[in-house]
């Protein structure tokens, strides 16, 4: 069977890496396996998360995001509550089961006092029954704590390369990028209760197929329940431009990234794996080659037009000018076309203690 030729005791750092560099025919058994995998251990659903982009103010200065707070260009903006609300509304009637509350990193009392606020009305409005998540950035243990009490169960914070060294290459040394405390984070976010979600960007200048392999090493030795991981793209307002000439082709890096998906989930059959709108950008069925690469987790944006210029992260962000209904419609058109089953009003959350099978 083909799938033994994949098993999660096969896949150590040498494997993987031969695995990210083999030939197309030998990347297709792998992608197929990791899709059987999924279907085995998770089923054949699509869980949607309808994402929020609450706010593109941020206090970083990420050497390769358009939103890095040195970017002049960035018109910021943070919805008002009845805003994030009327968002959310649309999600819990077009069934989406759960939300993601997505912002640049910021501090001080009003912001997560906010936050909380929101996510206590989230709940209130969908009778518990919407399930939420956190992308706020670093936070501390207390307002990581605050927030899980409010009702928040999930929580996405990527290491965003797990070697050390290629970290400090992509952010700046000013006291505020520490790789130390991205981990230190992750633990916390665990201890308060939460599902953790992490990834990494896919493809980036410096980085070799043994620092993948490590990535999908570090994602099964930290026992995540869940990973968000794309290819890393360009945008021109940012210091990482100028390397463009050292990364791989697009084509390259969307390969790479559903290879990294399958791999993934034939290591961590469990845990819930997005496919990403990073995808998208690179193939306008990136996400569902993704989902076919064992991915299961989609996050329509539901940001209305008038924002989405806003909230680039990347150049060429795909829908720009498309409002949440519009983005729904197409997000389930591309799922069905491809005969792909969506989880309608569910968390598809993994239950399993242990996600992993070593
Ligand atoms: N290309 C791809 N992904 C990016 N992110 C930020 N900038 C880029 C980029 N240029 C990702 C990071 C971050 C998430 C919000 O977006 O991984 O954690
Ligand atoms: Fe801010 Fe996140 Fe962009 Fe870094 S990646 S600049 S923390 S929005």
């Amino acid at each position: 069977m083909v799938t033994d030729c994949f098993s999660p005791e096969s896949l150590d750092r040498e494997r993987i890496v031969s695995l990210l560099e083999a030939d197309d025919d030998t990347a297709s058994l792998l992608k197929k396996a990791a899709g059987r995998c999924r279907d085995i251990h998770r089923g054949p659903k699509v869980y949607l998360r309808g994402l929020v982009e609450y706010s593109n103010i941020c206090v970083k200065d990420c050497l390769y995001c358009g939103l890095r707070c040195s970017n002049k260009d960035v018109h910021r903006y943070e919805l008002d509550d009845a805003k994030v609300l009327e968002e959310v509304g649309f999600a819990y009637r077009s069934g989406y089961g759960s939300v993601v509350i997505q912002s640049g990193e910021r501090t001080g009392r009003r912001f997560t006092s906010a936050v909380s606020a929101l996510v206590r009305r989230i709940k209130e409005i969908s009778d518990g029954r919407l399930g939420i998540t956190l992308s706020c950035g670093e936070q501390s243990a207390e307002v990581y704590r605050k927030w899980f009490e409010a009702g928040a169960h999930r929580y996405l914070l990527r290491i965003e390369s797990s070697r050390r060294s290629l970290y400090s290459m992509i952010h700046p040394q000013d006291g505020m990028h520490s790789y130390d405390r991205r981990i230190e984070c992750l633990h916390m976010l665990r201890d308060a209760g939460y599902k953790v979600g992490t990834g990494v960007m896919i493809g980036l200048p410096f980085q070799t197929a043994e620092d993948l392999a490590d990535d999908l090493l570090f994602f099964r030795d930290m026992d995540v329940d869940m990973v968000g991981m794309g290819p890393y793209l360009e945008h021109d307002r940012t210091p990482l431009y100028s390397y463009r000439n050292l990364i791989p082709s697009p084509e390259r890096r969307l390969e790479l990234s559903l290879r990294m998906v399958a791999l993934l989930r034939l290591l961590m059959p469990h845990i819930n794996i997005a496919a990403t709108t990073a995808m998208q950008v690179l193939h306008p069925y990136g996400r569902e080659m993704a989902v076919f690469a064992g991915a299961n987790v989609m996050m329509p944006n539901m940001t209305d037009p008038s924002n989405r210029g806003n909230y680039q992260i990347y150049n060429n962000k795909p829908g720009l000018n498309d409002d949440a209904e519009i983005t729904r419609s197409k997000v389930i058109e591309n799922l069905t076309v491809h005969g792909i089953e969506i989880g309608w009003n569910e968390w598809g959350d993994s239950d399993r203690k242990d996600k992993s099978v070593r």
